[in-house]
C-alpha cells in the first residue's frame, strides 16, 4: 500500500508516494536523496539518524515517514546558509568534534537543537542533551569542546 505525503524539507516543498511503512530515514535518503542523515543502529539507539522534525529531534530510522506529512524536517544538508556553515558546524570543524560521517551528521543536529533549547549550556547540560548520539570508537571531549564554542560563538 502507498500513499502520497508533502513534506517540507530544509524548507523545500516535497511530494512523493511512498510505501506506507517507509521510515522517514529512508525516504530523506532514497526518495529524496539526502544522504546526510545516516542510518548506525537502526533501532533508535545511536542517534546517526538525528533530523529535526518541527524543529524537535527525532530518530529518523524509526518515525514512519507518513507521520511526518505536512511537517517540517531539518536535516544537516539543510544547517549550512548560503554556503556559510551552521555555527555549530564551523565550531565542530574547528575544535575537532567532527569525528566519522556516520555519527557526526546527527551530532551536528542534536547539537543545534541544544542551542536552540539552551543557548547557553553548561557542560553537564551538553553531555545530558547529547547522551542519544553515541559514538562507538573515539570519544567525546572534542564534541562537547565544540558545542561549548558553538555557544560562544553564537553569543559573540
Ligand atoms: Fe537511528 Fe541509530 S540509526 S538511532
Ligand atoms: Fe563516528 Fe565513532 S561512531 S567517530
Amino acid at each position: 500500500m502507498t500513499r502520497v505525503i508533502r513534506l517540507i524539507v530544509n524548507g523545500t516543498s516535497h511530494e512523493v508516494e511512498i510505501p506506507t511503512y517507509r521510515t522517514l530515514l529512508d525516504c530523506l535518503r532514497y526518495d529524496l536523496g539526502l544522504t546526510g542523515s545516516k542510518e548506525g543502529c537502526g533501532v533508535g539507539v545511536c542517534g546517526a539518524c538525528t533530523v529535526l522534525l518541527d524543529g524537535k529531534m527525532i530518530s529518523s530510522c524509526i518515525a514512519l515517514a507518513v507521520f511526518a506529512d505536512g511537517h517540517a524536517v531539518t536535516t544537516v544538508e539543510g544547517l549550512a546558509e548560503d554556503e556559510r556553515l551552521h555555527p555549530v558546524q564551523q565550531a565542530f570543524m574547528d575544535a575537532g568534534g567532527f569525528q566519522c560521517g556516520i555519527c557526526t551528521p546527527g551530532q551536528v543536529v542534536s547539537a543545534k537543537a541544544l542551542l536552540d533549547a539552551i543557548p547557553n549550556p553548561s557542560d553537564a547540560q551538553i553531555r545530558e542533551w547529547m547522551v542519544g548520539n553515541l559514538c562507538r570508537c573515539t570519544g567525546y571531549y572534542k564534541i562537547v569542546e565544540s558545542i561549548r564554542a558553538a555557544a560562544e560563538r553564537s553569543r559573540a
